[in-house]
């Protein structure tokens, strides 16, 4: 059985008191013992006092981003080793926000995962196409290009280690969801591109997760589908309610 992962990303959203009472309200309301790994990514700076407020819980803190360099003089850069003493084992890489904003191209997106692996953490490679490239019909070959750029820069060890997370960037923040079908079709997509790659056994085991105005309302019929293995949450993360109610909705 994949793992299932219902992970919250966020964004630039939260100050100090807004991001400890969502933790603390994560850490009442958590249940564990589902099968579901939680994950939460905070912003950088509340990294370590989220990571506190939920140590008793089984809520894994990520990170929504991280250098592809390991130290030095790069000023306002946060490496992954820094990231792993605090605390972080899940590290969101290749955004769509990261790729369109800050011009982060496939080759950074592998040179960031081999650096989150690098420290024992699992990388989140996002995925995802445009509405223009979708209805152009280059659905397969943009995510064909974005998948198969970070995998084959990868050894089948590492392969197995990542999960990916399918976000058309559409969908993202923009309250319009992928249909069930339309989310199965890309991540069966997704699944057959890695069975290429690294063989069915890597296949069948690694996590893809949808991301895109996933809410306690539409979670549940993405959640059934064969292919998806649960979500990377933006919006509905910000509320311990719907957060937990997501992450109930398999
Ligand atoms: P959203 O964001 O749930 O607010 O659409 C998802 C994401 O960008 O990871």
């Amino acid at each position: 059985m994949r793992q299932k992962i219902v992970a919250g990303n966020w964004k630039m959203n939260t100050n100090r008191e807004e991001a400890e009472s969502l933790a603390a309200a994560l850490s009442s309301q958590f249940i564990g013992g589902s099968g579901v790994k939680m994950v939460v990514c905070p912003p950088f700076p509340w990294i370590m006092s989220v990571n506190q407020l939920l140590s008793v819980t089984e809520i894994a803190i990520g990170a929504q981003n991280c250098s592809g360099q390991s130290s030095g003089a790069f000023t306002g850069e946060v490496s992954a080793s820094m990231l792993a003493s605090a605390g972080v084992s899940y590290v969101i890489t290749g955004h769509s926000e990261r790729r369109s904003l800050y011009n982060e191209s496939d080759a950074d997106v592998l040179t960031k995962t081999l650096k989150i692996l690098g420290e024992n953490m699992t990388p989140i490679v996002c995925v995802g196409e445009t509405l223009q490239e979708r209805e152009s019909g280059r659905l397969e070959e943009i995510i064909s290009r974005q998948i198969t750029s970070v995998l084959n820069g990868l050894n089948k060890d590492q392969i197995a280690s990542i999960v990916i997370a399918y976000e058309p960037v559409w969908a993202i923040g923009t309250g319009l969801t992928a249909s069930p079908e339309q989310a199965q079709e890309v991540h069966a997509f997704i699944r057959s591109l890695i069975s290429g790659i690294s063989g069915a056994e890597v296949a069948d085991s690694l996590p893809i997760l949808y991301g895109g105005s996933c809410n306690p309302g539409n979670a549940a019929s993405l959640f059934a589908c064969p292919d998806i293995d649960g979500g990377l949450i933006g919006g509905a993360s910000l509320k311990a309610a719907d957060f937990i109610s997501i992450s109930n909705s398999f």
